[in-house]
Formats: C-alpha cells, structure tokens, sequence
C-alpha cells in the first residue's frame, strides 16, 4: 500500500484501531461508489446519520469499503480459519440468530458444545472413566480459555494457602517470554505476577530447567506452550513435568502445569500422536486449544478443558435460573453466537480423525515445500522447526542492505501478508517473518510465494548498488544519484521515475516500518 503524507491520521487509525479514535479531522465522509445509484449524499464516518439509507445502499456501501480488506486466504499472518466447506456454512448461517447462553431454548446447540468438550478431552487423554462426563467449556478463543484456566489456578492456590494461614496475596505464574499476550493480559487484569524465563539467540522457547528454577511456593502454576506463536516449536512439556515432580517433591509444594495448545493441541494428536504433553503428565492439570486454528472453524471458538472436576473451583461456577432451567455457566462473558460451536461440532464428525490426520499431513508437507524453497536461495536461516506447528519461520543471513521489515513490505504488492516481528527479550536482535501454513495454503501457493520472495529479494539487491554513496564527495543535484560507472568511478546520473518514486517509498516504508517496531507487542501475530 503507497501511502500519502497525509494519510498520516489513517496509520494512526489503523494502528489504534481496537480503541478506536477520531483522529481525521479532515474526511469525516464516507462516500459511495455503486451506492450513488441509491443515495447522492455522503455519510458522516464518526457519528450515526440522521436519517436511514435504503438496504441496498448500505450494503453497497460497506461491501465497496470492505474491498480494500486484505484476502483473508492470503493473510500467511494469521493460525485462524479462513475456509470451512459450504455445508458448513449454511449451518453457521442457520444459526447465527441463537444466543448460545439461552441453553433452556436450545439445549440441542448445548449438547452439542458438551459432545466437543468430550471429544477433545478424550483427544487429550484425559483420564476419564467409560461414562464419566469431561470438564470444560467452549469459549470465544484461547484468550478467555487461559482467563478462566488462570482464574482457577489462583483461586486453588489461594484457596489452600488460606487454609494453611499463610497469606495469598502474591501469585506468581511461570512462562516463556515466548508467551502470547493474552498471558500477559491474564497476569495484569487479575493481579498475577509474570515470571518469564527469558529467551536467548538460537532457543526460542521456555527452557524447562529455567522455568522450574523460577518455581516459587507462591507460583499458581507453570504454563507450558504447545506451538509457540513466534515460531510454532513445541516446548518440552514431558520434562518439565519430570522436573516439577521432582521439586515439589522436594518442598512439599503441588505446583501444576497448564498447556497453551492454542495452535498444537489440535496437530499433536493427529501427527504426533507418541508425544507426550497432554493429561497423560500428572501435572497437566489443564489445557486450553483454539477450534478456530488447527480447530479448522471460522474466528470465534476456543476450548478450556479440565483434568478432573477437583481442578476446578466450584465457587468459579455461577448458576442461573431465568432462562429457564438451572444452568452452570463459567465464561467471561454471557451471550455469543451458536455458530461456532455447531462448526466445530461438524467439523469434529465430518473430518473424524482421519480427516484431520489429513489435513495435519497435508499441511506438514505443504510446510516442508516451502522450507526447502526458502533454503534454496541461500538468503535466510529457519527458526522454526520440522516437528510443530506447520509454519515457517526464517531470518535474513545477511541484514547488510535490507531487513525483514522490508521483504514483508514488498511481498504486501504481491497480496501476501506476511509479518516480520522481533524475538522477545533477550533475542530482540532477531527479527523473523512467518508463514503459517493452514489447510487452505496449497502447494502452489508454496510455491508461488516462494517465487515471489526470489523477485522481492531481486528487487532489493537492485537498489544498494545503485544508490547514493554517503561518504561520497561526489555532489549531486536532488533528481540525481551516484552510480558506479564502468571503471568504477562514482558519477552523478539522473534518477529515473522509478528511482523517484522508489525513494518516496523507501521514506515512507520507514516510517511505517519505526511504527511497527514501536508497536512490537502489537503485531498481528495472533
Ligand atoms: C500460543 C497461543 N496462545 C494463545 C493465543 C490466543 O488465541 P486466541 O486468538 O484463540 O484467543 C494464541 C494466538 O495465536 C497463541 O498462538
């Protein structure tokens, strides 16, 4: 996207946009394109119109401002789901006017919800007798399914902690810095101290001997991560279950494990299905999975699933009565969609395991094409690896003449998007760009991606050769360069309209890029 000096109010837009803000003074309009046919005046963008617009003015109008969206199917950025077969569309629709929270009118959509906790419990071996029912819940995301993971945590902490009268006003929670900010939102928005093993160059993840090193009688658990965003490696969840057993049994202390399996804990079972991170280890006491990633449903479904009842606090269990029956609800919030739930539902019996094995393989081989088309330029070290989420994540080798920030930039004219971010501390040094590879990124676009990032990287070579010698004494006029000429002296040569309008953009490029570092934590790595 070329963006004009004064658009400088959009960047701030877009980058503020979860708080939005009025920051355009001047084009408080929205004008219509096709709409014209229906309406002749523009709308106010920041306040309600006075007066109504027929339907298909409005639906004009928001489908001409949607066009300028990314593709969804593009956006490499992105675990989430982007595509779910037509079938399963129309269910969605079908039910898109059901509050989820009225169980009494729908107890049909509840069952169903109670049918996938099951199955994904049993998916996490969760040591369930024949007709015991599972514990957990559906949720909006992975986010809530860690608040209410990390609520009850502390509330059995606390809870023992009174009992032995000792005091229970300072938990702590033990993670990698690899952590995903819905942790660091759990520990600030419900008063929990964040104990982060650090990262270093060449080891992305939670060091089990470092984390249980930081294990303290006040640690409420340690939450291990299945598929780390950052660059989709799986942590040792196996180890540090050995090591907690051994320190707790050195102290007396009965520290638990939670397993952030947001993007792994629907691809372990599946391809992995020996490893071993889930119930099967004593201390995993709960998990939590996103159904709108590997999950393989649109954005708006995650799962919190409990070891046993005795993992989970009654008291965090509300019941309420005036929709009809008495009805267990333990959620952050209270009405949402039944949609979600009923695609999961069918996404659960439509593929059975068979069909995730699948899609799980086929997006493993899909990864690999991709790897190896990105070593063979010889340009980039892979920080990801074989064996965890199907991404790729890969660094420049040589940062001489151009960063990350800049491919990721360049692959956008192409419609890729593809982020490049910084490592956490203490690997900030290291920036990546990650491709998450989902079940709708085929092989050729493996491949064409591949092509592309050979064509950005061509382009970039192109420009430092040609471009201004600073230390040259060489004076120039503004629409000249310094090229070398055939005997390699340095020469004044006019710049092109291409060299003009690159250099508008390379000001421009770094503008946005300063903003995207600034905005580290806020980098659409989701
Ligand atoms: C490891 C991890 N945990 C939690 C989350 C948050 O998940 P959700 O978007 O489902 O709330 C993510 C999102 O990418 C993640 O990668």
């Amino acid at each position: 996207m070329f963006i004009h000096p004064q658009q400088t109010s959009f960047i701030d837009f877009v980058s503020t946009m979860v708080l939005s803000k009025t920051s355009s003074e001047s084009d408080v309009s929205v004008h219509s394109t096709f709409a014209s046919r229906y309406v002749r005046t523009s709308l106010p963008r920041f306040k309600m119109p006075e007066e109504s617009i027929p339907k298909e003015a409005a639906y004009q109008i928001i489908n001409d401002e949607l066009m300028l969206d990314g593709n969804p199917r593009l956006n490499l950025a992105s675990f989430v789901t982007t595509w779910m077969e037509p079938e399963c569309d129309k269910l969605i629709m079908a039910s898109v006017n059901k509050n989820y929270v009225d169980m009494d009118e729908y107890p049909v959509t509840t069952e169903l919800q109670n049918r996938c906790v099951n199955m994904i419990a049993h998916l996490f071996n969760a040591p369930l007798e024949e007709t015991e029912a599972a514990v957990g819940v559906g949720t909006v995301g992975s986010s809530e399914a860690i608040m209410l993971a990390g609520l009850a945590f502390k509330r059995k902490w606390q809870n023992k902690r009174k009992q032995q009268g000792k005091p229970y006003d300072n938990p702590n929670i033990v993670t990698g810095a690899n952590v995903q900010v819905c942790w660091e939102k759990f520990a600030r928005y419900f008063e929990v101290e964040l104990k982060e093993v650090k990262l270093c160059e060449g080891y992305y993840v939670m060091d089990p001997e470092k984390a249980v090193e930081l294990v303290d009688e006040n640690t409420i658990c340690v939450a291990a991560i299945l598929g780390s965003t950052l660059n989709g490696e799986f942590e040792d969840v196996k180890r540090l279950n050995d090591l907690l057993v051994e320190k707790n049994r050195e102290t007396g202390w009965d520290t638990p494990i939670h397993v952030d399996a947001a993007s792994g804990g629907f691809i372990a079972p599946f391809i992995y299905p020996e490893l071993e991170w889930d119930f099967r280890l004593p201390l995993v006491k709960s998990i939590n999975v996103s159904g709108h990633k590997y999950g393989l449903v649109y954005a708006g479904i995650g799962w919190a699933i409990w070891r046993s009842k005795e993992d989970l606090p009654d008291e965090l269990i509300f019941h309420i009565n005036y929709l009809g029956a008495d009805q267990p609800t333990f959620t952050l919030n209270f009405s949402k969609g039944s949609s979600q739930v009923i695609a999961q539902y069918y996404q659960l019996i439509r593929l059975g395991y068979e069909g995730y094995k699948n899609v799980m393989e086929n997006c493993r081989d899909n990864m690999l094409v991709l790897k190896e088309g990105l070593e063979k330029t010889g340009r980039f070290d892979i920080v990801s690896k074989d064996n965890g989420v199907p991404l790729v994540a890969f660094t420049l080798k040589d940062h001489t003449h151009f960063d990350e920030f800049q491919i990721s930039d360049l692959l956008r004219r192409f419609g890729w998007i593809v982020p490049a971010y910084t490592m956490p501390p203490d690997a900030q040094h290291v920036t990546v760009l990650r491709v998450v590879i989902r079940e709708d990124f085929s092989r050729t676009l493996a491949e064409r991606l591949v092509v592309d990032v050979e064509k950005v990287l061509h382009e970039l070579d192109s420009l430092p050769s040609r471009m201004i010698n600073r230390s040259s004494s060489t004076s120039v006029a503004v629409n000249e360069i310094v090229v070398k000429n055939d005997t390699d002296q340095l020469v004044a040569a006019k710049k092109s309209a291409l060299e003009t309008q690159r250099e508008i953009t390379a000001v421009w490029k770094k503008f946005v890029l300063e903003r995207k570092k600034l905005n580290d934590k806020m980098n659409g790595v989701c």
